[in-house]
């Protein structure tokens, strides 16, 4: 059947108290309209979003989508911004769905769309049994048929006890809405046309109107504050967590472990507590990472070990390359295969080539490193010369002493040393010795003197 959806998207979201508009709040990663255009089932066609307040940022959020915007200019209620669509559908049937249901499920929608076919319906609508309805407008039936929605602000004090509620998704034949939602009339005090006025509408004209209740209430969120925006976070990164434990991921404390939605692990990894993977990470099997380590945008091989309280950004690390324990990879670091970042190192924009290894307190910027290369404790590229960034070559089996600064833009070719201690300022050929410390000076009893004058100044 040739469906269409239009999705909610143009109210301010005043309940968030945000400058960002609510339907670009994210969630795991995404902002809230994106889970709900990504439930969207296969059969649907064109979609359509209602945008209104903040429409640039929304967008510009879902440029790339592919989908189709309607302007609300003022956001007169669900039933004005449906109506505001109207001149843009041309299918017979409009799936219809709020922009801030972040948890609900492709496979609901599909049960919706195919008990309403199934059915003849005119109309359907997607409910929840809550424990707690409030909030939500109740779904009031007569003889096992629904023949209302009624907002929480105008329940009877009977109603109020109705557990079953709208979520705000439903099914429309395109006819319906050309009929009933220019008849619908403004609700005091903020004069609002209710789209849910659509389904006691078509009721009380004797149209079939149908209601599939989710199986799994929580799916039925809608996201109007922050309190639910962090329940709804909550749910979905443990949907994400099972799935990897399913996937053959080993978590100490699933509870403690933050991974985004777009975010990919291998099995076989094991992930401690207090780990966050953002953004467009791909870890590979057999990969280990500590505690308290953050990831972002980064991909990493099979066998790679992070330890405790590391952060990588923007990085590619080769199979089983070790990093940390508090070390930092920011954006186009790249460590080829074993390459090896200890404590406290910092790498920026530079390779790593196989099995290099800088261990302790360096900062290694704008470099290219070769293969085998020891960097010393305490090295660092004098990258920044306060105007511009200049780069450093390494060559392969390099060994640089500790405490060396590489003043750039500087080349070390092959098999060079680098004696410790040494300030870099003009290339090294390969295999040469490069040294530029200070020659010892050693006074006689001299230090004896300083400690005498310590202790009181006698002799
Ligand atoms: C709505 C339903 C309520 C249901 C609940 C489920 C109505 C009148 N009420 O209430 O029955 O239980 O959702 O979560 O429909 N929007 C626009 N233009 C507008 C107003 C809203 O595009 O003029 C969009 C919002 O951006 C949002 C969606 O429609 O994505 C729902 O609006 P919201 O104000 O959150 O409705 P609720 O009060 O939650
Ligand atoms: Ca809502």
């Amino acid at each position: 059947m040739p469906l269409e959806a239009v999705v909610l998207a143009a109210g301010k979201g005043t309940r968030m108290k945000s400058r960002t508009p609510k339907v670009l709040h994210k969630v795991l990663g995404l902002p809230m309209v994106d889970w709900v255009l990504e439930a969207l089932p296969r059969e649907v066609g064109k979609v359509w979003v209602v945008v209104g307040s903040a429409r640039e940022a929304v967008e510009e959020a879902l440029g790339s989508r592919g989908v189709g915007f309607v302007l609300q200019r003022e956001q007169r209620g669900t039933g004005d911004a449906v109506r505001v669509a109207l001149p843009s559908l041309s299918s017979p049937w409009v799936l219809v769905a709020p922009g801030d249901m972040p948890l609900l499920r492709r496979s609901s929608l599909e049960t919706l769309v195919e008990s309403h076919f199934r059915g003849g319906y005119q109309a359907s609508l997607l409910t929840a049994r809550l424990e707690d309805p409030t909030g939500y407008g109740r779904v009031v039936r007569e003889g096992g048929r629904v023949v209302a929605i009624v907002e929480e602000t105008e329940v009877t004090a009977r109603q109020r006890e109705i557990k079953e509620v709208n979520t705000g998704v439903y099914l429309f034949s395109l006819e319906l809405l050309r009929e009933a939602l220019p008849s619908l009339v403004p609700h005091p005090p903020k004069e609002e046309l209710y789209l849910t006025d659509v389904i006691s509408w078509a009721a009380s004209r004797g149209r079939r109107v149908g209601a599939v209740t989710l199986e799994d209430p929580w799916e039925g969120l809608g996201v109007n504050d922050r309190v639910q925006l962090a329940q709804a976070t909550a749910v979905l990164r443990d949907r994400k967590n099972r799935a990897l434990l399913d996937g053959g991921v080993s978590m100490v404390d699933p509870g403690s472990v933050y991974v985004e939605a777009g975010v990919e692990v291998g099995a076989d990894s094991v992930v401690y507590p207090w780990v966050y993977l953002e953004g467009e990470t791909r870890i590979g099997e057999g990969c280990v990472i500590r505690s308290h380590v953050r990831i972002a945008d980064s991909v990493l091989g099979r066998g790679v070990t992070v330890l405790d309280a590391s952060v990588i950004e923007g990085s590619r690390l080769a199979p089983g390359v070790s990093v940390g324990p508090m070390a930092r990879l920011r954006p186009g670091t790249r460590l080829e295969e074993g390459a090896k970042v200890g404590n406290f190192v910092e790498v920026k924009k530079s390779v790593l080539g196989r099995g290099t290894k800088a261990n302790h307190l360096a900062y290694i910027g704008d470099a290219t490193l070769g293969e085998g290369v020891n960097v010393g404790a305490g090295t660092i590229t004098c990258n920044y010369d306060g105007f511009t960034k200049h780069p450093t070559i390494i060559g392969d089996g390099v060994f640089i002493g500790s405490d060396t600064q590489l003043v750039a833009p500087v080349r070390v070719g092959d098999h060079a040393l680098i004696g410790a201690g040494s300030t870099i300022t003009k290339d090294v050929p390969e295999n040469a010795l490069a040294l530029s410390r200070v020659p010892q000076k050693v006074i006689p009893h001299r230090g004896m003197l300083y400690f005498k004058k310590k202790r009181g100044g006698r002799e």
